[in-house]
């Protein structure tokens, strides 16, 4: 099926969509066009709406139980799409990938113990690093031009001095974008392995791989990351249905997982939600069609902006990203301090974007943008961004 009309401007507002009916909360304005949080404007495939839709009209809600082509279609697609092999033994589920972190902090790490990020990244991150007691310890990405490393000299120094029992990975990476090359996630895990630091990898945006950029699952890169990785994922970024909350969490490490798989049990926190189950099936299942048309639209979106910056506004640097709907805007030619930065945007430009600063102090002057919407949308978000730095 699909053919979703990707163009369709669909308005979001008084749906309980965090998007648009937090804009007052967040921004103190309602009227702005919103390019923030990491989902899209489009409509889901059509099967999964049917799904969905179909569950809904029988109408007895009780207790529920996953079916077996639900496991079997995380793991096909695993298989099918990254190569990833695993069995529903190495397999759970977790509402929700955040969540899933958190678990994973809590059970394998005590108050006090220290965990590396990798900043600018997904500031949950620290926060529930911080929010559960423990110690954040930053490895910052090196920045040349348009180009983000990870520093993994810097990295070992933090190992062997500071000691940490984890690192949270963000593979792909957000808020730039970034797809690590295999050789850089196997000398990550032979580090990680060398020091003892286990590896949470959030690979949330992994099926979002654009232009011809492959993503490679963490516990794929080597025998020592197959060991020591805990690896979260879902359907949610890729199919638009994060308010569904269908998450999943592989550990091929059978020491690491009997005990985890076994507390998220006894806590009942791997119970899942028909309408997980049942759109998580279907999306795997039928939603190829409608994922490779999104990506399509997706790029596009991405070479517009890009020409788009290019042409109109020379102070707003589009970095180009491997992976998902998010664009990083490197605004630093604008000379702006963040705060005036943020006015630019949210109050002379009317748009709602996140600042890059939220995702640590190295996003400074940075903006992320948000894509996954109507073309329409963008060209007159970008036309009163080009206006408002007219005005200045
Ligand atoms: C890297 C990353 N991880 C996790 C999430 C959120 O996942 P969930 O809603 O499943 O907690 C996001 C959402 O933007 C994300 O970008």
């Amino acid at each position: 099926m699909a053919n979703i009309d990707f163009d369709k401007v669909i308005d979001r507002r008084n749906t309980r969509a965090a998007k648009t009916d937090a804009l007052k909360e967040l921004f103190g304005k309602e009227d702005l066009i919103p390019l923030w949080i990491a989902d899209m404007d489009f409509e889901v495939c059509p099967e999964i709406a049917k799904a969905i839709t179909d569950r809904v009209a029988h109408h007895i809600y009780g207790y529920s139980r996953p079916s077996e082509e639900y496991w079997q279609s995380i793991i096909d697609w695993q298989k099918e799409k990254h190569n990833f092999s695993f069995t529903r033994e190495e397999l759970d589920y977790v509402p929700g990938v955040v969540k899933g972190i958190a678990f994973a902090v809590n059970y394998f790490t005590k108050e006090g113990d220290k965990i590396v990020i990798q900043p600018p990244v997904y500031h949950p991150f620290k926060m529930v690093i911080e929010g559960n007691k423990r110690i954040v310890l930053s490895n910052p990405l090196i920045q040349n031009d348009n180009k983000y490393q990870m520093d993994l000299e810097g990295l070992e120094k933090i190992f062997a001095t500071e000691k940490p029992k984890m690192l949270i990975l963000c593979n792909p990476h957000n808020p730039i974008g970034i797809i690590w090359g295999k050789d850089t996630l196997a000398k990550l895990a032979s580090l990680c392995k060398k020091y003892g630091v286990l590896v949470i990898s959030d690979e949330i945006h992994s099926d979002l791989a654009v232009f011809d950029n492959v993503h490679i699952p963490f516990a794929t890169a080597s025998k020592e990351a197959e060991e020591i990785s805990i690896l979260l994922g879902a359907p949610s970024k890729t199919f638009n249905i994060p308010g569904v909350v269908s998450s999943w969490v592989v550990i091929k490490n059978k020491e690491l997982r009997d005990g985890f798989f076994k507390w998220l049990a006894a806590n009942e926190y791997n119970e899942p939600t028909f309408f997980a189950t049942i759109a998580t099936e279907a999306a795997y299942t039928k939603g190829g069609k409608w994922l490779a048309e999104a990506k399509k639209y997706i790029e596009d979106n991405i070479v517009f902006v890009e020409d788009y910056c290019a042409k109109n506004l020379p102070g707003v640097r589009a970095i180009r990203p491997e992976a998902s709907f998010l664009i990083w805007l490197d605004c630093s030619r604008l000379n702006l301090d963040h705060k005036k930065l943020i006015d630019l945007f949210v109050n002379k430009a009317g748009l709602a974007l996140n600042d890059g600063e939220m995702f640590g102090a190295e996003g400074e002057h940075c903006m992320r943008m948000n894509v996954g919407t109507s073309r329409k949308l963008i060209e007159q978000a970008l036309s009163q961004l080009a206006t408002a730095i007219k005005e200045m």
